[in-house]
């Protein structure tokens, strides 16, 4: 790893538990972290929490409720107005619900936090992610995804609308969406010295996650999941490593690239998910 001194870093679900952990290892390696949270008390919580193991961590909280776009803009411009640049930006907040909720702007729950808060905290933060990025010196978005399997993007029906709900149909899709954002980030930014991938955690121990779905998913993930901390070592690779200086749009686990069968190798699937995005934020972002 290379140290992070003056550098500053936002991270999304920074509260959670895969989210904490990178929040607390570029800390360690001397960047500022802004650490995102629905409220500042939850993110100050969090911020005590990450000083007992990184003592004189420099932490700043900001509050956003990342399902809704409007609290994304205005948590952006609270960033923006103190600092002048981002040099490190990590999605990682993430939903998975039993039950189908929808947003007070219309748009159900885990697509508007899985994939539009992903599209949109980065597209508001290009500026600041170009701002001092070199080819030498990149600003790195990492999008925490997963591996999707044959999983489909239902572009008919992107907020599961239609049919019966469930987690396993709404879900998984969303990793999808994420790996495809990703590669569309990285393609419009080539050049610019910002590189953007995406990492596929594994299954990960005593998530909050799972919390709402319970039973045997939390069982299994609990039992054959493994640390936070081991799920952060890859996001903090691409993070700070001078070897992944150069490495964009691709999808890693344990610091290896992973490949993107099926619609996470159609470009059309790429500029339709793109599509959808910019429509319902009203920003198509280059
Ligand atoms: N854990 C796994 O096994 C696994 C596997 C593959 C991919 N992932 C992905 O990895 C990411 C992190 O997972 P995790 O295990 O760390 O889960 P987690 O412990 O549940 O953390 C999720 C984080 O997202 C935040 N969040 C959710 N909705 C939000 C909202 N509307 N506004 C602000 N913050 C919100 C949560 O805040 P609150 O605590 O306030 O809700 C929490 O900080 C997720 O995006 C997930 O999809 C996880």
């Amino acid at each position: 790893m290379a140290r992070l001194d003056g550098r500053i870093a936002l991270v999304t679900g920074a509260t959670g538990w895969i989210g904490r952990a990178v929040a607390a290892g570029l800390a360690r390696e001397g960047a500022t972290v802004v650490v995102v949270g629905r409220s500042v008390a939850r993110a100050q919580a969090v911020m005590a929490d990450i000083r007992t193991d990184v003592p004189g961590a420099d932490l700043e909280p900001l509050a956003c409720d990342l399902s809704l776009q409007s609290s994304i803009r205005s948590a952006v411009d609270q960033f923006r107005s103190r600092h002048g640049r981002l040099d490190v930006l990590v999605n990682a907040a993430g939903v998975f619900r039993k039950e189908r909720h929808e947003t007070a702007e219309g748009l159900e729950l885990t697509f508007a936090t899985n994939v539009m808060s992903y599209y949109l905290v980065t597209g508001l933060l290009l500026d600041d992610l170009r701002k001092e990025a070199s080819a030498a010196l990149p600003s790195r978005v990492i999008n925490i995804a997963s591996k999707y399997g044959n999983v489909r993007i239902p572009f008919d029906d992107l907020q599961t609308a239609t049919g019966k709900y469930s987690f396993l149909r709404s879900t998984p899709p969303t990793m999808l969406g994420r790996v495809l954002l990703t590669q569309e980030f990285a393609a419009r930014l080539r050049g610019t010295g910002v590189v953007v991938n995406a990492v596929h955690p594994g299954l990960v121990k005593n998530t909050g996650l799972l919390q709402d779905v319970g039973g045997p998913f939390r069982w299994i993930t609990n039992t054959l999941g493994k640390s936070a901390e081991k799920a952060a070592d890859t996001p903090l690779w691409l993070a700070t490593s001078p070897e992944t200086a150069g490495l964009t749009g691709k999808l890693w686990a344990g610091r290896k690239e992973l490949p993107t069968p099926g619609m996470g190798s159609d470009p059309e699937a790429r500029r339709r998910l793109w599509d959808a995005c910019a429509g319902l934020a009203g920003n198509d972002f280059r």
